[in-house]
């Protein structure tokens, strides 16, 4: 193993430039230690998100190599090349500074797919009693493990062409929603699905099913929601 990784990391807003640093090599090394130490040792300016570093939050996703990746899930060793590493922020979103994104429009898509729970029991009424293998719990059983971390969300070029586009961790929790039987407000969140920037601007690229550290498919939520949609049109209820 070699004693050092040449590590590239940007630097500054989306003006900014990459900077490089020597970073000491360890065995089990993830991505996340990389970052760690270069703001610990070499330049406490750095600035970066992590929380859990367990693979929980979320809040490490950065772009590593060009593939957008839970750092601090990533070990150097499965993606350094000639002892290099490039990290950069997340694809797709505004860069507040350095390896930090603004996640707001990310969630204010999930806001405006209806990504909000409705349901109309009151704390009076007793638990609702969801069959695990009914139907509807059975097509959304990966998809309700999303926890919003913004890895598919970078990985999806349909956002970098439509910034528009509600993106497939929007989608994939309006399907989560839509096969919920509690839920009672599935016409409005497929009205809100139904546009342009919506379900139907899927290219069915698969690179969000591709990279998401879960394992969760967007695309086939997407092609779910695009059927229930041609479903409540046929039925004139859009
Ligand atoms: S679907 Fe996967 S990649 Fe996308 S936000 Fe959820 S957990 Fe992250
Ligand atoms: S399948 Fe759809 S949402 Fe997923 S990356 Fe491709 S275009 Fe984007
Ligand atoms: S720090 Fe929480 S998933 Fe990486």
């Amino acid at each position: 193993m070699a004693s050092n990784l040449r590590v590239s990391v940007w630097r500054g807003g989306s003006a900014g430039a990459f900077q490089t640093f020597e970073v000491p090599r360890h065995p089990s090394q993830t991505v996340l230690d990389v970052v760690t130490h270069i703001q610990r040792a070499l330049d406490p300016t750095l600035a970066y998100r992590f929380a859990c570093r367990v693979g929980m939050c979320g809040s490490c996703a950065m772009t590593v190599n060009g593939v957008p990746r839970w750092t601090c899930r990533t070990h150097v060793d499965k993606v350094a090349r000639d002892h290099t590493l490039e990290i950069s922020p997340l694809r797709n979103l505004p860069v507040i500074r350095d390896l930090v994104t603004d996640m707001r429009e990310f969630f204010d898509k999930w806001a405006k797919a209806k990504g909000e729970f409705r349901g109309t029991a009151t704390k009076k009424d007793d638990f609702a009693k969801v069959e695990p293998r009914s139907a509807g719990r059975v097509l959304v059983d990966k998809g309700i493990e999303c926890i919003g971390c913004g890895v598919c969300y970078a990985a999806c070029d349909v956002v970098s062409w439509n910034p528009r586009y509600l993106g497939p961790a929007a989608l994939n929790r309006a399907w989560t929603l839509v096969n919920d039987a509690r839920e009672k407000e599935n016409a409005q969140r497929l009205r809100a699905v139904a546009g342009d920037a919506g379900c139907h601007a899927c290219h069915s690229h698969v690179s969000c099913t591709e990279r998401c550290p879960k394992h969760i498919s967007p695309t086939a939520a997407i092609a779910g929601l695009k059927r229930e949609v041609a479903k409540a049109a046929l039925q004139g209820d859009l």
